[in-house]
């Protein structure tokens, strides 16, 4: 009979903070998601650098009666420098429509408004409503105003009265006067742990329950995208920036192409985490903008080296430190427990890795026991990865962050990535991974990786990316978890990391399995026969001397006109092995080309991107179902000079060349499903025992389950299973696909238990 047999006294790894939480604010994750604020623009500063179509005055609306305009002169701080003037009649009105579109209110839920108005209208009234579509009021205050010269804040208290999530927020006059109105906010009362200034409670709660060992923020490409200055519109994400009053704090762009005002700013990263339960991974930026290759002078790097050495004093100094005292006034007198410290996200480029350790040796010589982590670009193989290993290994990085966005087939051909590792080395913190998509399938996929990652005495950390998705503003999916102003999905991919995640262990445990061993390949596809198309990546120019060899017979092919990325058919592969030999000079444009091989269909094909990305890469990738992945990476820049390209293909090996030289060299290794993907842990603080088993077969497999060691008596059986492989949740309906729970009892510790076709099952034992 199939078998698993678990011997619980032999551990093999401490699983420390294995699972964890990958925060940034992508896809309005934080303002118009997380964090709870209700009004959208609040302080009249959003503008085109945050996203062309924004001006001061985005998301607000007037009634016909009245004036505005948006003026400069006293401001409410150097930070707050724009302000809404209004000259109002009796009974006009300025109105706020939200994140989405729309304000959400609920019955006799309880609401701060709060403002700044500066009038010389004494006495005047403004009547504070939230009301709907059909301008039913659902809640309402008001606010007496004094007449002064200086910003006043004032603030009340607002009962919802109805249940709306199409509201406005409406700020009306009662009386004739000029108002100058700034920092205008609504935000719940009942936020997660009741914070002020708080996160959503549905959405911060949704991750809570997770369990999460750690969280990293704030990014991403968040991090390190952006200006060198901290005080331009675009600057890179600046810790320093994101403390203090919230109306003292900027309100510019985030690099995902929208405003972020920072009111989650570090100090609520920190706090979130500590209500969660999980350890604060922050990921401060080098000083080196990938995107733009740009980076601070090494002359003047020793400022930005101490704001990262300044981080760490907020978050662990006493009340005595400079940056301790600042954490302390925020509120926060304890330290915060700072463990992990990120120093860049997924750069590539000498650029990166010349400033690093700068970081590296302050934080090495002042905090020792702050376990620094190095990237290792945005690949789980390649150039940028073998910069990042090699960095880390040389200056005695405690981790290593490995990003991939990949497709299930890449997670199944891969399972035993972390395999070969040097576990005396860095650790590895996968520190952003998921595969193409939000079904059902790609959940299990994730599933089965995570059981290797689980067993991989080399990972150490990992988290699911992104997390959060608010639906109306999508830059990137999947995402974990998703949400519109009032309602939120958990993905099977959140339901995955959450099984993991609550029921991880202290330590693995050693297993052996029985009549468990099949290997079932996916596919016979051994060789890359197919059509070879060549398409221009946003530029025009020629390609001539066009040649292919195909079996040791070779044939010349037309010149081609690149424009329009129009797609040019060259010819058809029916052979094991060929190559591919042309000219090509690029006349206009900034990138280079894409060439097609093995092309199947037009979802099924493989990739070589000549100046991909932003003219960084020279990549081969495998695009399966649409959905693709990088298996090879060189950085490289294609400028308009001619070049002599060069594909070779040998089965499914394949190399290119660049003017002579070897570029890429990879062999695309083919997915496959073993029989079921298993590991076992133990809590030793619980005194329980966890099998997390996966099976990717479409066949019940009926196990013996036995445990070697300490006597357990039950087991407490959560699953997913029974869904059809492309199935999603959405928000219309959040519970198609979900966990279930079920008990059983074990005989002379042993229990036999049959793992449904497509499933997922967390067994603990007590
Ligand atoms: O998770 C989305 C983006 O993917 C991150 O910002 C970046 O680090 C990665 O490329």
């Amino acid at each position: 009979m199939k078998g698993i047999k678990v011997f619980q006294e032999k551990t093999y790894k401490e699983l420390g903070d294995l699972y964890g939480l990958f925060f940034e604010d992508i896809n309005h994750a934080a303002d118009g998601g997380l964090y709870a604020e209700l009004v959208q623009n609040r302080s009249f500063e959003f503008c085109e650098i945050d996203k062309p179509e924004y001006h001061r005055l985005t998301a607000w609306e007037k009634s016909r009666d009245c004036q505005w305009q948006i003026l400069t002169e006293k401001p409410l701080n150097e930070e707050n420098t724009h302000y809404l003037h209004v000259s109002a009649n009796s009974g006009s009105y300025v109105a706020n429509s939200g994140f989405n579109s729309s304000i959400f209110v609920e019955k006799d839920k309880e609401y701060t408004f709060s403002i700044y108005v500066r009038t010389s209208a004494k006495g005047a009234i403004l009547k504070i409503s939230v009301e709907d579509e059909s301008r039913a009021v659902c809640a309402q205050a008001e606010v007496t105003l004094e007449a002064s010269e200086e910003f006043v804040k004032y603030q009340v208290s607002l009962k919802g009265i109805a249940t709306t999530w199409n509201g406005k927020l409406y700020i009306t006059f009662e009386k004739d006067g000029t108002y100058d109105l700034d920092m205008v906010s609504l935000f719940p009362v009942d936020t997660y742990m009741g914070r002020e200034n708080g996160l959503r409670k549905d959405i911060a709660q949704a991750l809570a329950d997770m369990k999460p060992k750690f969280m990293r923020f704030p990014g991403g490409c968040l991090t390190h995208d952006g200006a060198l200055d901290d005080h331009a519109r675009n600057s890179m994400y600046r810790w320093k920036r994101t403390l203090g009053p919230i109306e003292k704090r900027p309100s510019w762009r985030n690099n995902w192409r929208y405003n972020q005002t920072l009111g989650l700013g570090y100090y609520e990263y920190f706090c979130f985490c500590e209500d969660m339960g999980a350890k604060p991974l922050p990921v401060v930026p080098a000083g080196f903008n990938p995107h733009k290759g740009e980076g601070v002078a090494l002359e003047e790097i020793g400022s930005w080296v101490q704001e990262t050495l300044d981080l760490i004093e907020f978050a662990n100094g006493d009340e005595t430190t400079t940056m301790g005292k600042v954490r302390s006034e925020m509120g926060h007198p304890a330290p915060f427990g700072l463990e992990y410290l990120g120093v860049g996200n997924e750069e590539i480029g000498a650029g990166f890795f010349e400033r690093y350790p700068y970081f590296h040796k302050a934080i090495r010589e002042k905090y020792p026991d702050i376990k620094i982590i190095n990237t290792a670009g945005p690949f789980a193989v390649g150039e940028g990865y073998e910069d990042g290993w090699r960095s880390a290994r040389e200056h005695g990085s405690d981790l290593i962050d490995e990003h991939y966005y990949s497709s299930p087939e890449w997670f199944l051909a891969n399972m035993h990535h972390y395999e070969d590792y040097d576990e005396k080395g860095p650790k590895v913190f996968l520190g952003e991974y998921a595969s193409w998509g939000n079904t059902y399938y790609n959940a299990i996929v994730e599933a089965a990786y995570m059981t290797h990652l689980e067993r991989s005495k080399a990972v150490a950390l990992a988290c699911y990316a992104p997390m959060l998705c608010n639906v109306d503003y999508v830059n990137w999916q999947p995402d974990m978890l998703w949400f519109d102003n009032h309602r939120i999905m958990k993905t099977p991919n959140y339901y995955v990391q959450k099984m993991f995640m609550e029921n991880q262990g202290t330590d693995a445990a050693e297993f052996e399995m029985q009549e468990l061993d099949e290997i079932i390949p996916l596919t016979d596809e051994v060789n890359l026969t197919g059509g070879i198309t060549i398409t221009g990546n946003d530029v025009t120019g020629s390609i001539w001397d066009v040649q292919v060899e195909e079996d040791g017979t070779r044939r010349s092919l037309e010149d081609l006109q690149i424009t329009d990325n129009a797609q040019h058919e060259l010819t058809n592969i029916t052979g094991k092995k060929f190559s591919l030999t042309f000219k090509f000079k690029r006349d206009s444009g900034r990138k280079g080309l894409k060439i097609y091989f093995g092309k199947r269909d037009d979802k099924n094909f493989l990739q070589w991107e000549f100046g991909g990305w932003d003219n960084w890469d020279c990549n081969i990738g495998n695009i399966s179902k649409g959905r693709g992945s990088t298996i090879s990476h060189r950085i490289f820049h294609v400028e308009d000079m001619e070049y002599t390209l060069k594909l070779e293909v040998d089965g499914r090996h394949i190399k290119t060349y660049v003017n002579g030289e070897n570029y890429n060299d990879v062999t695309d290794r083919l997915p496959e499903i073993e029989e079921l993907y298993v590991t076992a842990s133990v809590d030793k603080e619980q005194g329980t025992t966890i099998v997390k088993a996966v099976n990717l077969t479409g066949e019940e497999k009926n196990v013996l389950l036995s445990l070697d060691g300490g006597e357990k008596k039950q087991a407490e059986i959560t699953s997913l299973a029974g869904c059809a492989l492309d199935a999603v949740n959405t928000l219309d309906e959040p519970d198609n696909i979900t966990t279930k729970k079920l008990h059983m009892t074990l005989i002379g510790n042993q229990l036999t238990y049959t793992f449904p076709p497509h499933s997922v099952t967390v067994m603990v034992f007590s």
